[in-house]
């Protein structure tokens, strides 16, 4: 039976806000998440979450650039950065805890994941909070083909987890969203911290296939619900729908 390791990733702190973990089985030598590599099963992976207004993701209003990309000017913009460091195909969850001096609806709302420079991979922009609405959970699905990152894409279950509770109402048919006065940085009750699953497809650079996706539908069987339920329920509701 295969040993499913669990990464939780927490943030706390934010300017430029970053969890680099080295580890002994990392044999991935690139730390910037703005320079290519190519990477095997349990390296280490750079990655950067950019928070900002969805306009200052487009170049010339028209072309989605990565936030690497000098054009876009991100770093004068009101932006800001968090960078991690997952290991690839294992299962991951990234936070990013605003209850202290993080609100991502003062930085433009509105997020993009990125890495790689000449393969420039950058997933779609998405919303995250305004003054009215906070998304607390996304699934962001790293997709590699001989180690190089090919894609990043959020994968969204069509608001099936609203339903576990009252205080969360679909948007666009697509995310759950709490109401942002609820929210403890805005004086409310609720941890809104942000909640990232990781999961990886495609291949490593020995064209092993990365199968942590198969591997969270597969959670109950692990056990790591345990894992997972010492965060704040804001973070974990989400997830009830892979258990
Ligand atoms: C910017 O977009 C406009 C209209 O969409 C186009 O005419 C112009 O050539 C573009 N400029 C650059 C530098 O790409
Ligand atoms: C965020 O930080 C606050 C204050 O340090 C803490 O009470 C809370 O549990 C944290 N939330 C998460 C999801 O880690
Ligand atoms: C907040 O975002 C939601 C969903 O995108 C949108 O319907 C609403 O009009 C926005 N509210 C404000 C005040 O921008």
């Amino acid at each position: 039976m295969a040993i499913l390791k669990i990464q939780v990733l927490v943030l706390t702190t934010m300017t430029v806000i970053s969890a680099l973990f080295v580890d002994a089985g990392d044999k991935n030598s690139v730390f910037s998440p703005c320079a290519d590599t190519t990477v095997q099963r349990s390296d280490g992976f750079s990655l950067g979450i950019a928070f900002a207004t969805t306009v200052a993701f487009f170049y010339n209003n028209t072309l989605q650039l990565s936030p690497c990309d000098k054009r876009l000017s991100l770093s004068t913009a009101n932006s800001q950065l968090a960078l991690f460091r997952p290991k690839v195909d294992e299962i991951s969850l990234l936070t990013i805890n605003t209850t202290t001096n993080f609100s991502p609806g003062s930085y433009g709302g509105y997020m993009v994941a990125f890495a790689g420079r000449k393969y420039a991979a950058r997933s779609p922009v998405a919303f995250v909070a305004n003054s009215t609405y906070t998304v607390t959970s996304f699934t962001l699905v790293l997709e590699f083909k001989k180690g190089v990152l090919q894609n990043l894409y959020w994968k969204r279950d069509g608001c099936a987890s609203c339903s576990a509770s009252s205080n969360f109402v679909c948007l666009n048919n697509q995310d759950c969203a709490i109401k942002t006065s609820s929210c403890k940085n805005q004086g409310g009750s609720v941890d809104c911290s942000l909640g990232i699953q990781l999961t990886f497809s495609g291949t490593d650079k020995h064209e092993a296939v990365l199968n942590s996706w198969y591997e969270v539908k597969n959670l109950r069987q692990y056990s790591l619900y345990g894992v997972y339920s010492d965060l704040k329920a804001s973070l974990t509701s989400q997830y009830s729908s892979f258990f």
